[in-house]
């Protein structure tokens, strides 16, 4: 019986690597693709998302439109990692599939009131505002979510778009707070674990390789993303964020953590969207997480070009 997921997303080129990862693996049923303003404003994120699943040779998946701002905050986004559409590196025909009319939160709720308590899990790979959304709309589905498996947050790594925050939690700190407070089972994939998760120009080529279109596609996508990092960091290559979630769904065993407390930062200017892990257990703050720290990097890669081959 496959896993039923809801991915929520805000495409960027790591998020089309996440979304391509899981309709390569009948392991996981994808319920809906909701998409959210964060990356890119949300037009951009709703195009982009139907880009991916044409490319996947899925234009039977069902597209959602959500939320086109934070909960309380302006929108900041990241154009300059992503580029102007998003996605750039390859470009890639004008999208025909259609979006769906219901709004991505009306989707998530309806959902998991329908499908079977502990059925669904959901996947955020961007700004937590749709998320957060539907719990504040209908509180009664925290019961109901298997899991929450997201990409965002940072502690050893320390932050990425302020010295304190990771992108996805920094652009809706409320929203990524009221996610943190629900009690509800909850895997964070932050960047201690996804600066492990890196592009090398051996993994890109054989990305490249692939007999597909998909595989080149991803490997111009990386191509593009990996030079925003390297050059800020000096690194090799660049982290493949969101897709360490859909992994860490088909293969646990790749990635290691701790079971602990993370609260977000809401109030202060300085650390606004911080992730603070009680990594060390020096408060009496209640466990609320299982926040992932390290990955094989190797099996991580294999496992991901594995299953891109299978895709047109
Ligand atoms: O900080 C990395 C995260 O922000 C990733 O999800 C990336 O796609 C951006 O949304
Ligand atoms: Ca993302």
């Amino acid at each position: 019986m496959a896993r039923k997921i809801i991915i929520d997303t805000d495409p960027g080129q790591d998020d089309a690597v996440a979304i391509l990862l899981a309709l390569a693996s009948p392991e996981l049923e994808v319920l809906g693709i909701t998409c959210v303003a964060g990356n890119v404003p949300l037009a951009l994120t709703v195009r982009n998302a139907r880009i991916i699943c044409e490319l996947a040779g899925r234009p039977d998946a069902r597209i959602f439109a959500g939320c086109d701002k934070p909960l309380e905050r302006a929108l900041v986004t990241a154009e300059y990692v992503h580029g102007k559409t998003g996605l750039d590196g390859i470009a890639l025909p004008d999208p025909v599939m259609p979006v769906q009319d219901q709004h991505a939160v009306d989707f998530i709720v309806e959902t998991l009131r329908r499908e079977p308590a502990g059925s669904v899990t959901l996947v955020p790979i961007g700004p937590l505002t749709n998320i957060a959304a539907a719990i504040l709309k209908a509180p009664d589905i925290t019961d109901r979510i298997a899991e929450i498996v997201l990409m965002g947050g940072a502690y050893f790594e320390v932050g990425n778009v302020t010295p304190a925050a990771e992108f996805n939690i920094y652009v809706d700190p409320q929203a990524a707070d009221i996610v943190f407070r629900a009690g509800v089972r909850l895997t964070v994939m932050p960047l201690d674990v996804t600066h492990k998760a890196l592009t090398t120009r051996t993994r890109i080529e054989a990305f490249r390789a692939l007999p597909g279109r998909v595989g080149p596609a991803v490997a111009s996508w990386t191509d593009f993303f990996e030079r925003f990092d390297m050059e800020k960091y000096g690194s090799e290559g660049a982290p493949l964020h969101d897709p360490c979630t859909i992994a860490y769904l088909l293969e646990p065993s790749l990635f290691s953590g701790r079971q602990v407390n993370v609260m977000v930062e809401t109030g202060s200017d300085l650390t606004l969207g911080m992730t603070v892990a009680d990594w060390w257990g020096v408060t009496d703050r209640k466990p609320n997480a299982w926040f992932v720290g390290d990955l094989d990097a190797d099996r991580f890669y294999a496992l991901l070009t594995d299953r891109l081959a299978r895709l047109p």
